[in-house]
């Protein structure tokens, strides 16, 4: 069983196919195209976190491939009403595919131990990986295909967005430039983690956003306080106030550098609305791309497509976690 927990879960290889399943599909749709790949096939919705684009962007790629979807919401009592592994395998009778939105990433990790379908995280406190695909996607699509080489500057919090960002950039060839406050730096057990996962990552470190953002292709941010951290909020602010991405970062940067995010943005905090909504900014067809690139993803973990890539066999990745 092939789940997608954390970047580390798919080769590089596997990654490109799943871009190339996503520009057909995408392309087919610009000219009124739908194809039914996933007929009949059900996927769940579990979500403990509040969402906008990973709930309706899954919701919309299901119908586009003919498949269906089921939104669980609290009613349905995950975490509270009996244990992890009675709810998966339950679950895992009725649809396809469950695409998990949890607090904490073990939950998802436990999830997928025990539940007979693919298991998708739709972010945890330690991954959001559907963004990161989308986000290289798009970077992929605005450099006209070659990513290896480029670099990418992240600007922020070294939060949940930022490792799967990290560990696509080390499957990809891409160089991570991360300007972080020291304090909110990964740690050593973290950082460590991400090198075994991704020994090839050029990946640097540094308290300098100007450094950062010198010669990236794209210049990224994220909130400063991440759902479930609100009570940090008002710290946070304060030391994090000198990684704003505003105009006068931006100028630091390579002429034609995009400005991306991957929403929901505090505008006036990590970035300024001259920049969010300036011409370098990407954010939406970032946004746009999560549903070409689940698409993709669900295509290829469920459909006929992506068989011949897959392996067989059980395999449970995501865990040996380290925060
Ligand atoms: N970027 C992202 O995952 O947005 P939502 O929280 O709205 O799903
Ligand atoms: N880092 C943010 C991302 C939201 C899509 C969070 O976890 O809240």
């Amino acid at each position: 069983m092939r789940h997608l927990l954390t970047l580390a879960d798919l080769a590089t290889a596997e990654i490109e196919r799943i871009f190339s399943i996503t520009e057909d599909l995408k392309t087919k749709l610009a000219r009124g195209l739908r194809e039914p790949l996933l007929p009949g096939r059900v996927m769940a919705l579990l979500f403990e976190k509040q969402s906008l684009r990973t709930r309706v962007s899954f919701e919309a790629a299901m119908v586009h491939l003919g498949g269906s979807s089921l939104f669980l919401g609290q009613d349905v009592g995950f975490g509270s009403r009996e244990s992890i592994a009675d709810f998966g395998r339950t679950l895992s009778e009725y649809v396809d595919v469950i695409v998990l939105r949890a607090n904490l990433h073990m939950t998802a990790v436990d999830l997928a131990e025990h539940s007979n379908c693919s298991v998708i995280n739709g972010l945890t406190d330690f991954g959001h990986p559907c963004q990161a695909m989308a986000d290289l996607y798009t970077i992929r699509e605005l450099v006209g295909g070659r990513l290896e080489g480029r670099t990418i500057a992240w600007i922020g919090d070294a939060n949940n967005v930022a490792r799967s960002l990290a560990l696509g950039c080390g499957k990809l060839g891409i160089k991570l430039v991360m300007a972080v406050p020291e304090k909110y730096q990964y740690n050593a057990k973290s950082l460590a983690w991400i090198r075994q996962q991704v020994p090839a990552l050029n990946l640097t470190i540094t308290t300098d956003a100007i450094e950062a953002v010198c010669d990236a292709v794209a210049i990224y941010t994220d909130v400063w306080a991440s759902m479930g951290q609100e009570a940090e909020r008002e710290t946070r602010r304060a030391d994090f106030a000198p990684y704003q991405v505003n105009a006068r970062l931006m100028s630091h940067a390579q002429k034609g550098a995009f400005f991306m995010h991957c929403l929901p943005a505090r505008r006036g905090e990590e970035v300024t609305d001259e920049v969010i909504d300036g011409p370098q900014s990407v954010v939406v067809q970032q946004a746009a791309n999560r549903m070409h690139v689940q698409k993709g993803i669900l295509a290829w973990l469920l459909g006929t497509q992506g068989a011949a890539l897959r392996e067989s066999g059980s395999r449970v990745a995501g865990l040996g976690i380290a925060e």
